[in-house]
């Protein structure tokens, strides 16, 4: 069953679908900082400029092939290249030479959409190379508990694609078993529209056995997709009334073989949460601790998993087939 695609790879379509793709998290870029990166098998520089903003540009000087990762360093709004000193702007474009009073017109590396959202440093990637064609929302982080959460990268899950791992968010049926938890029932429609596939969930305890719409029992899970390569989940349970646990996930190929998963989880205090300081420090850093480790539930599943096309979907199986033929926008089939 699991066999190789005409892409490389277990999937039958492309590794590298369209959409907006982790490749840091913000915190932890500081202005002044270059990181070498790889991703979609190119080589790629990230660096924050000293007025703060954040960019990726391709990796290699135009002039003689450095690596603007390595041994560079930013002045003000530029990268210095470590070879020869040339200099370039967040546009991509060399301001200066040295020892040159002209400039050669194409001395230019390419730059990367990238915006910043939920902490995390979300770079553009489309196979056709347009320009981005949807925004990511604003999440609004007011009531964020300070200190709570936490935020990994996982480069030890192989290569699930993208589409594969978000999957898990209309997966009714993995949650008992992976996740030990109660039932999973859908908690009303599905909407596909545009660049956001969202899916509302109930999981109901594990020891209920009443009627599965009853609404006043369980936990509310809602996630969502945001084109090929994010997920964002918002989940609230009765054993914390007024905590919103927030969920970012990222999934981005680095190549046919490897992906990379971003996690980053949070907390949001309503303004009337009933709860003590103390009991929504005690909820937030045992769901921290069982949220870090339950990444791994799911984990140890993708790397060895075949991707089945048309699935045997029985009774207790959430809507993954309209969830994949949404996602499918994303990976035209392009070699
Ligand atoms: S290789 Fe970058 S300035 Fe020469
Ligand atoms: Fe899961």
């Amino acid at each position: 069953m699991n066999k190789i695609s005409k892409f490389g790879t277990r999937y039958p379509f492309h590794p590298f679908p369209t959409g907006w793709f982790a490749v840091g998290f913000a915190n932890e870029l500081a202005p002044g900082d270059i990181r070498p990166l790889r991703y979609f098998d190119r080589d790629l520089v990230l660096f924050r400029t000293q007025s703060g903003k954040a960019v990726v540009t391709d990796a290699h000087c135009p002039h003689l092939g450095a690596h603007l990762g390595y041994e560079s360093w930013i002045e003000g709004e530029t990268i210095v290249c470590p070879f020869h000193q040339w200099r370039y702007g967040v546009d991509g474009a060399c301001k200066s030479v040295p020892f040159s009073k002209s400039i050669p017109p194409r001395a230019k590396v390419k730059v990367w959409p990238t915006v910043e959202r939920g902490n995390m440093i979300m770079l553009w990637h489309d196979l056709a190379d347009r320009e981005p064609f949807f925004e990511l929302p604003e999440w609004d982080e007011t009531g964020r508990v300070e200190g709570a959460g936490f935020q990994k990268l996982h480069d030890d899950f192989g290569s699930p694609h993208p589409q594969d791992v978000f999957e898990n968010g209309v997966d009714f049926a993995h949650f008992p078993g992976v996740h030990s938890s109660g039932q999973a029932v859908s908690d009303g429609p599905i909407k596909a529209d545009g660049h956001r596939f969202y899916s509302p969930v109930r999981i109901l305890p594990t020891d209920y056995d009443g009627p599965t719409d009853n609404k006043s029992v369980g936990s509310t899970v809602e996630s969502e997709v945001l084109g090929g390569g994010l997920s964002r989940v918002e989940s609230r349970t009765p054993h914390a009334p007024g905590l919103t646990t927030i969920y970012y996930v990222s999934v981005t190929p680095v190549s046919a073989e490897l992906s990379h998963y971003w996690v980053r989880q949070t907390f949001l205090r309503d303004a009337d949460c009933p709860l003590s300081d103390e009991q929504a420090m005690a909820f937030t850093s045992l769901a921290a601790k069982h949220g870090e480790a339950e990444q791994w539930s799911d984990g140890k599943i993708w790397p060895h998993k075949a991707y089945v096309e048309r699935p045997l979907l029985g009774a207790a199986d959430g809507p993954i087939l309209k969830y994949r033929d949404w996602y499918a926008q994303y990976h035209p089939e392009i070699a």
